[in-house]
């Protein structure tokens, strides 16, 4: 799954043309996608606030200056990393720049493994950015209900409330879509530390360089501009909720500092001379057995034992079929809601399409799916009847090879892997290609 889609990409400005080919060459040769402009004007309209790079631009430029630049562009979106290059003799330019939000600066002449450098640590930051904008967003919408009333649901539910309350670290294990995240945020808002906030970090979208400094923050001054560190999310979560999603992927160099933080609720950030203690609960979530990469070596046993202690697991849809069209109707209504649509029946024949499929994205996939049926209603608000049953069970049966089809493309074909991300046995993995006539050789490259 991809956390953070859009390609990373460098904006390099510099009107002097030897000095702009030199720099671009030299961030390609480090694999860096680069796009290089002559002038502040026509880097601008480029810039939106999705924009997922970071821009390099010279200073003294003609026209709109780099400074100015910087000042546009933050404008736009304060998250967007400017580096600035300056010339021998404007250094002191160079850090007021920074003080105004800059994100480094390189003086001319500078090495290229300089300017690799910054550009690789601003990209990390930009993408940092952007994934907590994804997650914060994901928060702010997550306020809805858990549905299901299947006997498992029932017993999470309960289990949610008391676990909620009674302040210990949780392990979430769940296949995709199953609602791990949704699960996470209720533990949060049912516990005492409702007030503070839940700080999500995504570990898979986490660069292994700057994992230290962002989970544990930095009291290091940096060196050129004399400004302290950053606070680092664990310290963020002080009072709260440290939600760590896609644990199983977290570096073992950071898996080492994060049991101290789990056992001794204090953290030493970079280049801190001593712990200083944290008040937080961790809730870590994971969709493959922790097990597994303990085994494979690639997961601490400690604290694996350590996470374990407490752990709440959400089965996927299959083992609660029942829950299926309940689960459906709600979205449907949610959908036609914000449509201004209204009286959906399920009739038999649907439900029971529904209720055989095997949702391997679980109910994320069940949501795409009701929504993408109220999309295609006709917009005659007096035809508010759903599609009959054949007409549901072709667009299951489309949905599902759309699935397999986009999980097939991204793994290249891997079957072992598709059917690990689809949750789904080998020889039903199998029987669908051959029902879908889905050839997997075509995938490979
Ligand atoms: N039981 C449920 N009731 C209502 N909505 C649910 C339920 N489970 C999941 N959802 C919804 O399904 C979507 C996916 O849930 P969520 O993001 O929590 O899944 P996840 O387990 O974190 O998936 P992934 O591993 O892919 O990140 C969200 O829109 C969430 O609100
Ligand atoms: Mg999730």
């Amino acid at each position: 799954m991809s956390f953070f889609t859009g390609e990373q990409m460098i904006f390099f400005v510099d009107d002097d043309a030897a000095l702009r080919e030199a720099n671009v060459q030299t961030l390609d040769l480090a694999n860096l996608a680069v796009e290089a402009f002559p002038d502040a004007a026509s880097v601008l309209p480029r810039i939106d606030a999705a924009f997922p790079g970071i821009i390099v631009t010279d200073i003294r430029m003609p026209g709109m200056d780099g400074l100015e630049l910087r000042a546009a562009i933050h404008a736009i979106d304060p998250g967007i990393p400017v580096i600035l290059i300056t010339g021998h003799a404007d250094v002191a330019m160079a850090v007021r720049a920074l003080h105004d939000g800059a994100f480094d600066f390189l003086a001319k002449p500078f090495a290229s493994d300089h300017l690799v450098g910054v550009a690789r640590r601003a990209l990390a930051h930009r993408a940092l950015i952007l994934d907590n904008r994804r997650l914060t967003a994901a928060a702010a919408a997550i306020d809805s209900p858990l549905i299901g009333e299947s006997a498992a649901m029932l017993r999470l539910r309960e289990t949610i409330t008391q676990l909620a309350q009674a302040d210990f670290d949780v392990l979430i294990e769940g296949e995709t879509g199953t609602g791990k995240e949704l699960v996470a945020h209720m533990l949060h808002r049912q516990s005492r530390r409702s007030a503070a906030s839940l700080v999500a970090v995504n570990c898979a979208a986490l660069p292994h360089d700057v994992a230290e400094a962002e989970l544990f923050g930095s009291d290091q001054i940096d060196r050129a501009t004399g400004k302290l560190g950053q606070a680092g999310r664990v310290r963020a979560a002080h009072r709260g909720t440290l939600f760590l999603d896609e644990i199983d992927t977290m570096h073992p160099a950071v898996q080492a500092k994060l049991l101290r933080v789990i056992e001794e609720r204090e953290v030493q950030p970079v280049g801190a001379a001593a712990p200083e203690p944290v008040d937080l609960r961790v809730v870590a979530a994971t969709k493959t057995d922790l097990m597994d990469a303990v085994r494979a070596g690639t997961f601490r046993e400690d604290l694996y034992y350590r996470l374990h202690v407490v752990k709440l697991r959400i089965p996927p849809l299959r083992e609660r079929r029942s829950d299926i069209p309940q689960t459906f109707a709600y979205f449907l209504d949610e959908a036609a809601a914000k449509m201004g649509l209204q009286g959906f029946q399920i009739d038999d024949g649907v439900r029971r399409h529904l209720v055989e499929h095997d949702w391997p994205g679980n109910v994320r996939e069940l949501r795409n799916f009701a929504y993408s049926v109220v999309l295609d209603l006709p917009s005659d608000p007096g035809l508010s009847a759903m599609p009959g049953e054949a007409s549901l069970s072709e667009r299951l049966r489309r949905f599902e090879a759309t699935i397999i089809h986009d999980t097939l493309t991204q793994t290249q074909g891997n079957i072992a892997e598709t059917m690990a991300r689809l949750g789904i046995p080998r020889k039903t993995l199998y029987d669908k290609m051959q029902r879908h006539r889905i050839d997997p050789k075509i995938f490979r490259t």
